[in-house]
């Protein structure tokens, strides 16, 4: 009997309508639109503007842009997997709030938490539901509102991230397509370099905790930079090696978008063009576990069947790690 393997079928996606440039950043913080072009390749980024707007509204949105995409019925999905840090509350999960919203009431759904490699993590826990034939239809949502933990007097982080959210749906099958091969690692010893002080069970939100402006992204740029640049670049070159694929059998890249330097390095490690780089980084930035997705969103309809995909990704944690994807149907 042939082995039943995870497909993406549908790929949906969401960003907010408000644009923040880098001339309106440079309003705001001591920064310039030639620093952040030049050091990070980020042109623009979307906010999620509004009172009561959680993750879970782009998550939401982008859901019902899959599942009007793909003629699917809410209520067949088995299952919901958010990827993000930024949940709409410590709980309950905002793949409940969003399962709720779309609709999916035959659903069973949790959040994961591996920052920007949340995406990959997901995908992989849904892509396991499905070949273990347990699930025929899971959504894995990726998305941050990192709006909403940035502190937009930190010029250091502020100009990197944005926020949006994409999914994509995992249905079975027994071509050779689909999610084919995943590696993934974590470090908590990196920890220290890419977090967030306050608001979890070790230090809760206090006055103190508030005044001294703990509630906020905190990252050591450079230090981050180095391991994402080797970790990355590693990573996707061992998927490469041991599925035995020569450059010119990758059809896309699809790399977390941290920085421009971070992708070309991947890039050119793994022996990858830049016109087989799928980026999007100039307008969207840094949305966390939202990039991946959002890159499948913007590029499907140039996806054909029998793809390669390598998707790579590294952020906090740390977490790092890359999948082999082979592309299950022809858009358009
Ligand atoms: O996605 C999760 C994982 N995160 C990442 O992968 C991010 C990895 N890190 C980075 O992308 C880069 O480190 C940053 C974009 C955050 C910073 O770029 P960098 O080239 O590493 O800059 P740096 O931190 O080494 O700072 C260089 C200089 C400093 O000035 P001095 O000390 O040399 O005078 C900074 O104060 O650039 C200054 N600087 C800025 N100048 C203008 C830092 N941020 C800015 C800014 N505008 N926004």
């Amino acid at each position: 009997m042939s082995k039943t393997r995870a497909a993406i079928t549908g790929v949906g996606g969401f960003v907010p309508d408000y644009v923040l440039s880098n001339k309106e950043l440079e309003t705001m913080v001591d920064t310039t639109d030639e620093w952040i072009t030049s050091r990070t390749g980020i042109k623009e980024r979307r906010i999620l503007k509004g009172e009561n707007q959680g993750v879970s509204v782009m998550g939401a949105a982008a859901v019902r842009d899959l599942l009007a995409k793909t003629k699917v019925d809410p209520k067949e999905i088995d299952c919901i997997i958010f990827a993000t840090v930024t949940p709409d509350m410590v709980f309950p999960a905002s793949a409940n709030l969003v399962a709720d919203e779309v609709g999916a009431t035959n659903a069973f759904s949790f959040d994961v938490s591996a920052a920007c490699s949340g995406f990959l993590y997901a995908l992989s826990a849904g892509a396991g539901f499905i070949s273990s034939g347990m699930y025929k239809k899971v959504i894995v949502i990726g998305g941050d509102k990192m709006s909403s933990i940035l502190d937009y007097t930190d010029r250091t982080t502020c100009i990197i991230f944005g926020d949006g959210a994409g999914c994509v749906l995992l249905e079975p099958t027994t071509e050779e397509v689909g999610i084919l091969d995943a590696e993934l690692k974590s470090d908590g010893s990196g920890a220290p370099y890419l977090h967030m002080k306050a608001g979890g069970s070790r230090m809760p939100a206090s006055h103190e905790t508030v005044d001294k402006r703990l509630h906020y992204v905190y990252q050591e740029g450079s230090t981050v930079f180095k391991f994402a640049v080797t970790n990355m670049a590693e990573v996707a070159g061992e998927i490469v090696e041991r599925n035995h694929l020569k450059p010119e059998d990758i059809a896309w890249l699809v790399p977390h978008q941290a920085n421009k330097r971070i992708i070309d390095a991947t890039a050119q490690r793994a022996g990858i063009t830049e016109d087989k780089v799928m980026m999007n980084i100039a307008r969207y930035g840094n949305t966390t576990a939202g990039t991946l997705p959002l890159l499948l969103w913007d590029y499907e309809k140039k996806l054909k069947k029998g793809d390669n995909l390598v998707l790579a990704a590294f952020g906090g944690g740390f977490t790092w790690g890359a999948m082999l994807v082979r592309w299950a149907y022809n858009s358009n």
